[in-house]
């Protein structure tokens, strides 16, 4: 029977697999473990390259996932895929030691002085952790973003934004249908989503440089961190997409404006000529809004740019009919704000489910 499942997802770590299975072979010696590599369909052959691995050892597993991407949601069904007891978490860039792995086991079973714990968490930030080769700049903005997500949530440790964490199957159950599962901090999420909190204990490591490929650490993972915080946040209530494309909603309304007045104020065009470029550009504006940040992580390019952008613009047309539809039929009983404000909601609303459902389907 398998004791430890560890989970490494991957995208683009061709070169570091070998090195880690052998790398867990040596800190896992007499525990039975298996490691899940859950790949999202890398371009490098990340996946070949673990198949290849898992013939020559049967501790070894590739769950490949076609058309999509995200590392939260990899991971989750990385452990999905399992019967362990033990789950860990662990980078494929060897940035994360592996050696503190049996001492994690160690610490969530619990000791002769120490009770079990529910989630173990290989932190930077206790005393013997660290980061190797960061600038103070870096560490820094890790430590600031660190200090926000504990403001949200309490999670009672000092590195709740660790990719390197260890727990039991029970407590991955009790929020797994509660998780966001939107970016990277898939232990933020996990520990916002239970419902009374874990015992959580932390093991000190040292971040190690990346030792192959690059990190996809870019830009969109402080966007998705901020989306996973909003979730946690308002996520019973609205759904963080919904106000992300309702902000972006705003902005074509300004959009809008900005284009009419140059063209009619300024340019002296028609009316209706000026107020139809005007939505054009708005659309697009929103549409191209949307495909960068509110779905970031089903982003379009290339041909199926122009294929979304097409399917956004049928849909809106249909969203302002809607919206025109509602405010007239209730102007008359409820006043033009009111009637206003409820035809925006609609064509919000109809927007909203309509694009999510066919221009970002995933
Ligand atoms: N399947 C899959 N899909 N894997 C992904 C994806 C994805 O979309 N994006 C990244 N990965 C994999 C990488 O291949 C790597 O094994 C791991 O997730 C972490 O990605 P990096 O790009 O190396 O992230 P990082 O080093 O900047 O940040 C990591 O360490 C931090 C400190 O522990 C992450 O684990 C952070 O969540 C963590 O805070
Ligand atoms: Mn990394």
């Amino acid at each position: 029977m398998i004791e430890l499942s560890v989970i490494v997802p991957t995208y683009n770590e061709r070169p570091n697999v070998g090195e880690l299975i052998r790398r867990l072979g040596v800190a896992l010696q007499g525990i039975r473990w298996e490691a899940v590599f859950v790949d999202d369909d890398s371009p490098d052959g990340t996946a070949a390259e673990v198949r290849a691995a898992a013939q020559a050892d049967p501790r070894v597993r590739c769950v490949q996932r076609l058309g999509r991407r995200g590392l939260s949601r990899a991971v989750v069904e990385g452990v999905l895929s399992t019967a362990a007891p033990v789950i860990a978490v662990i980078d494929a860039d060897l940035q994360h030691d592996e050696s503190i792995l049996p001492a994690m086991l160690a610490r969530l079973r619990g000791t002769a002085t120490e009770a079990p714990a529910d989630v173990v968490v290989g932190s930077r930030y206790v005393a013997g952790g660290g980061l190797d080769g960061w600038d103070a700049q870096r560490e820094r903005m890790s430590r600031f973003a660190t200090a926000l997500a504990n403001r949200m949530v309490a999670t009672g440790l000092s590195d709740p934004m660790s990719g390197f964490f260890m727990m039991k199957r029970e407590t991955f159950d009790l929020a797994v249908r509660r998780l966001s599962g939107e970016g990277y901090k898939l232990l933020l999420d996990l520990l916002a989503s239970l419902p009374t909190p874990p015992r959580v204990a932390e093991i000190p490591y040292t971040f190690r440089p990346r030792r192959a490929g690059e990190s996809k650490l870019d830009s969109a993972v402080l966007w998705e961190f901020s989306l996973l915080l909003i979730d946690k946040k308002f996520g019973r209530w609205i759904p963080a997409r919904f106000l992300l494309f309702s902000m972006v909603g705003i902005s074509g309304v300004a959009v809008h404006f900005a284009v009419l007045t140059l063209l009619y104020q300024v340019a002296h065009l028609a009316f209706t000529a000026s107020q139809a470029t005007a939505t054009l550009v708005a659309m697009t504006s929103n549409y191209a809004l949307n495909n960068s940040f509110t779905y970031r992580d089903q982003r379009h390019r290339g041909l199926s740019w122009w294929r979304g952008l097409l399917t956004f613009y049928a849909i809106c047309g249909f969203g302002v009919i809607a919206n025109v539809g509602v405010a007239g039929f209730l102007f008359e009983r409820q006043g033009w704000a009111l009637a206003a404000a409820a035809g925006a909601l609609v064509g919000t609303g109809w927007n909203y489910a309509a694009t999510r459902a066919v221009t970002w389907r995933s």
